[in-house]
């Protein structure tokens, strides 16, 4: 399998790399990054690439993928809704729209959020933006897409977020969350979770396109077929 991913050197996309990497169905990772990262893997691939709203340039490297796991974003803390929206709305469907009409056969996954509002129309702005985000995506002609919806996210194997608050969040609630897994499994789940979940789902699909962290979990405990 050739998978394409965005989000690399953040939390959720290290943890997704760790688990394309030492899956054995995973021939090739090419990563789509800004700026470049210390990871280095025969599998891994680095693209360095300046514009996150036009990916037209990268066609020829960005064919022949059987899945995209778009693990890129950022918190709405602080911004407009223009601006969160320019990242999370923009630069998504730039990239999906390129990759739906270069590889028909593609699963893509995207990471949004439990609460995120499908309506479009609800009072939080980050949840419209991301419903809209998911909405667009679930239009787009891929072979299938799914819409992660992780609540809290338990970083493993030294990962860390990029972003501040969430690395003061999580060192405080670190000595917490190994309990709160065990009394409430249904709202948690870690970044090894949602690597082996993403894989699942590329490689056998998923009963439903969006994916809470309950269902998220179960994919990534269910047995290799
Ligand atoms: N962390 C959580 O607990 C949690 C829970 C639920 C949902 N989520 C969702 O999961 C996604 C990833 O979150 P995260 O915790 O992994 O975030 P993170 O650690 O802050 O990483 C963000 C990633 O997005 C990239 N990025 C941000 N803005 C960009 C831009 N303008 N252009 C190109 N790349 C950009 C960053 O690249 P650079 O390295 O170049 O900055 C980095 O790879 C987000 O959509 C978030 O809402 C996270």
């Amino acid at each position: 399998m050739n998978v394409l991913l965005f989000g690399a050197t953040g939390m959720v996309g290290q943890g997704v790399l760790r688990e394309c990497l030492l899956d054995r169905d995973v021939d090739r990772v090419i990563s789509i990054v800004r700026n470049p990262s210390p990871n280095k893997h025969p599998k891994l691939r680095e693209i360095l690439h300046p514009d996150f709203h036009d990916f037209s340039a990268l066609e020829s490297d960005c064919r022949n993928l059987d899945a995209c796991f778009f693990c890129l974003g950022v918190t709405s803390a602080g911004m407009t809704e223009a601006d969160y929206r320019r990242i999370t709305y923009d630069v998504t469907l730039a990239a999906a729209g390129k990759l739906a009409q270069w590889n028909p056969g593609m699963t893509f996954i995207y990471v949004s959020g439990t609460g995120t509002d499908s309506s479009e129309k609800g009072r939080t702005m980050w949840a419209r933006v991301k419903g809209a985000t998911e909405n667009a995506l679930l239009r787009l002609p891929f072979k299938a897409a799914y819409m992660f919806r992780p609540g809290a996210i338990q970083p493993l194997h030294g990962i860390q977020s990029k972003t501040r608050w969430y690395r003061v969040l999580y060192a405080i609630t670190r000595p917490l969350l190994p309990l709160l897994r065990v009394a409430i499994p249904d709202q948690i789940t870690t970044t090894e979770q949602l690597g082996r979940a993403m894989l699942r789902v590329a490689k056998e699909g998923f009963s439903k396109p969006v994916l809470e962290t309950r269902d998220i979990n179960a994919a990534a405990s269910q047995p290799v077929r």
